[in-house]
């Protein structure tokens, strides 16, 4: 049987990835302007969307690009976790990674991997694994001392004159501010600093839209340091190639028609990961009846199989974390009836599902579900029973 190339639980990748064309040309911009040694290099890029949108694949095409650009640049990519002992715990983790990634990087030449090989990062807040309560005794700059530290003798002794830029990049940043409320202000200080003496580290980070309003009362500086760079769902086009491409990637035979497109798109709406769902399930039950091609009607027919895989693997979660009272006021909005109709405070319980993303707000008083295909599953799973 033939591959099946999607998988909505994987950022796509190279071959697989589609579209996105405009936020391409603009870091491709960037990128260009960083390599330039009579500009200053500068630029901070901070991806930010909701969740399954394709931040992350979005980030790695972006790395893939810097990777694949002549004259050859540094490439840096972590993930952020919550998992790390606050902001000197992340210092330590990205210095480490920053060792690791230049000196395995095949696109530089070997004169250059040795000299970046000589460079260690000296870490010494201790051992790595600082018990909590000595972590909590370490000042809160020193991280950020230790990483400017840092990363100027790493480019001072032995970047300068061999890479034009080492991009940094961060995916999910928004879980530092977990750890340290005030990371992404720290962050901001380094790297501005860093990039202020010409040490050209550009940062790249992904986070939902929120992120920098998370810290309100820090938040304007940081706002100020990135570039915004919001992504949303696809257009109907960018779904065909969403769609297309990846079938063509892989050498599979199927050709989707595109009435089944149009019938994909008008339920998920663009959504990058409920396309990438409803693919997978049309895929598999195409391929077990050999069909070589399928068209809207197809899609029509084997949607309630498609709707039943992500009530099981996505909806039922998402209801089983709301509570009673929370899921009266979700049953309300998904049959468009007003909210007061339920008997507890209707708002605050709204608010507390526009926090947990279930529910978005449209205008005063206004809410939708966060997604059609969850006010249908809370529709025909919830209410109707
Ligand atoms: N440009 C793209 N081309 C093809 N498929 C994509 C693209 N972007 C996203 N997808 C699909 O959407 C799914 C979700 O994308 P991704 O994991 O990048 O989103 P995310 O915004 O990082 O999500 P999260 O908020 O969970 O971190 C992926 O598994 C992939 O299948
Ligand atoms: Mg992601």
């Amino acid at each position: 049987m033939p591959i099946n190339p999607f998988n909505p639980y994987f950022p796509a990748h190279d071959d697989l990835f589609a579209n996105r064309r405009k936020e391409q040309e603009l870091f491709q911009r960037a990128l260009t302007a960083s390599t330039q040694s009579s500009l200053p290099g500068a630029w901070n890029l901070a991806v930010v969307g909701p969740w399954g949108i394709g931040k992350t694949s979005l980030l790695r095409r972006f790395a893939w690009a810097a990777q694949m650009n002549d004259p050859p640049v540094g490439v840096v990519s972590m993930t952020a976790t919550t998992a790390t002992d606050g902001f000197d715990g992340f210092a330590r983790s990205l210095l480490w990674r920053i060792q690791r990634d230049l000196t395995a990087n095949p696109r530089l030449n070997e004169g250059v991997r040795n000299e970046l090989a000589k460079w260690e990062p000296k870490v010494n807040l201790g051992p790595i694994s600082v018990s909590r309560r000595a972590s909590k005794e370490l000042s809160a700059e020193s991280g950020v001392d230790l990483l400017y530290a840092e990363l100027s003798r790493l480019w001072n002794q032995h970047i300068t004159g061999r890479l034009a830029a080492v991009l940094i990049f961060i995916d999910d940043a928004n879980n530092l501010l977990e750890v340290d409320a005030k990371a992404l202000l720290s962050l901001r200080a380094v790297f501005q600093d860093l990039q202020g003496h010409r040490m050209t580290y550009p940062l790249i980070i992904t986070g939902p839209e929120d992120m920098f309003e998370a810290t309100r009362d820090v938040s304007e500086p940081v706002t100020r340091f990135f570039e915004r760079l919001p992504i949303g769902p696809f257009s109907r086009q960018d779904t065909d190639e969403a769609i297309v491409e990846p079938l063509k990637a892989v050498n599979h035979p199927l050709r989707v028609l595109p009435s089944a497109i149009d019938a994909v798109y008008a339920r998920t709406l663009g959504h990058p990961y409920f396309a990438s769902f409803s693919m997978r399930e049309l895929v598999n039950a195409a391929d077990i009846l050999s069909l070589s091609k399928i068209d809207g009607q197809f899609v029509e027919s084997h949607w309630s199989l498609v709707a039943e895989r992500m009530g099981e693997e996505k909806f039922a979660a998402e209801w089983n974390q709301a509570t009673d009272g929370e899921r009266e006021v979700l049953g309300f909005v998904a049959q468009n009836l007003p909210m007061s109709q339920g008997k507890r405070s209707a708002s605050a319980l709204a608010s507390r599902l526009v926090n947990k993303g279930l529910l978005v707000k449209r205008g005063r008083g206004q809410y939708a579900l966060y997604h059609p295909l969850f006010a249908e599953y809370v529709r025909i799973h919830k209410v109707d029973r």
